[in-house]
């Protein structure tokens, strides 16, 4: 019996109501730190797939174990309380709550997720260093900078917030829907690599997914998603 992976998926299969079929997975594994690069173009169903993870959407058929854990045979509310304790996303707008501040945002998984709270006193000493650090090792190191609104952030800063609340609290798994998209591409780089350094620190694994494969030879791994879905049409393998 090998390791447990971080996500194991078998016999994984998707399609929005009325749509054919999107995802059709025989298997795909995760490891524990790993660093994937997942490249599909536009439409292929990348979004989707991350739902699924997170337990957002439920599949048609087959088996989504994170940590061991089937992710199908969890209640809807424990499916939730799940992906916020073991899961950091950072979304392609960043889905900062516009109204809050730098670091309200940024703690929110703390009070959603108690495991994560608790880490982050472990590690940081309280939630409000956890932020302030974080937040410094992605590069805003202005103290000012906690007390100011999500909505008055340039793009750059937006992301570097959205990252800190993915990583806040350590989850064992974070993941990227294409953060980069509206970064040029030295910012791009730099992103990436604190992002790295972060996970690395925390022990997390990071899977990202994107369109754009300037970043891939970054990765341990690059994958395309077309290599993984018997779904994919002709034109993305
Ligand atoms: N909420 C939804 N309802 C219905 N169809 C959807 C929804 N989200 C995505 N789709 C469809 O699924 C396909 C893949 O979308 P998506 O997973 O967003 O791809 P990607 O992230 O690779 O661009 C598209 O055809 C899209 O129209
Ligand atoms: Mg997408």
């Amino acid at each position: 019996m090998s390791n447990q992976a971080l996500i194991e998926l078998s016999e994984l299969s998707f399609a929005w109501p009325g749509q054919a079929p999107l995802l059709d997975i025989p298997a795909f594994r995760l490891e524990p730190g790993e660093t994937l690069f997942l490249k599909g173009p536009s439409g292929s169903g990348k979004t989707t797939l991350l739902g699924l993870l997170g337990g957002v959407q439920r599949p048609d058929r087959g088996s989504i174990r994170l940590l061991g854990q089937e992710l199908t045979q969890l209640a809807a509310g424990a499916r939730d309380r799940f992906r916020v304790d073991h899961t950091g996303y950072i979304f392609q707008q960043f889905n900062l709550l516009p109204f809050l501040s730098v670091r309200e945002n940024v703690e929110l998984p703390c009070h959603f997720s108690k495991s994560r709270a608790a880490r982050a006193v472990t590690r940081h000493g309280s939630v409000d260093q956890a932020a302030a650090t974080l937040l410094a090792h992605l590069g805003l190191t202005d103290p000012a900078m906690l007390a100011r609104r999500a909505d008055s952030l340039s793009i750059g800063q937006q992301q570097r917030v959205a990252a800190a609340r993915a990583l806040i609290g350590q989850p064992e798994l974070v993941i990227a829907d294409e953060p980069t998209s509206a970064l040029d591409a030295d910012a791009r780089e730099a992103f990436i690599r604190l992002l790295f350094a972060e996970c690395r620190e925390a022990g997390a694994s990071l899977l990202f997914v994107s369109h754009d494969q300037s970043l891939a030879p970054l990765f341990d791994r690059n994958l395309s998603l077309a290599e993984l879905n018997r779904a994919a049409v002709a034109s993305e393998v």
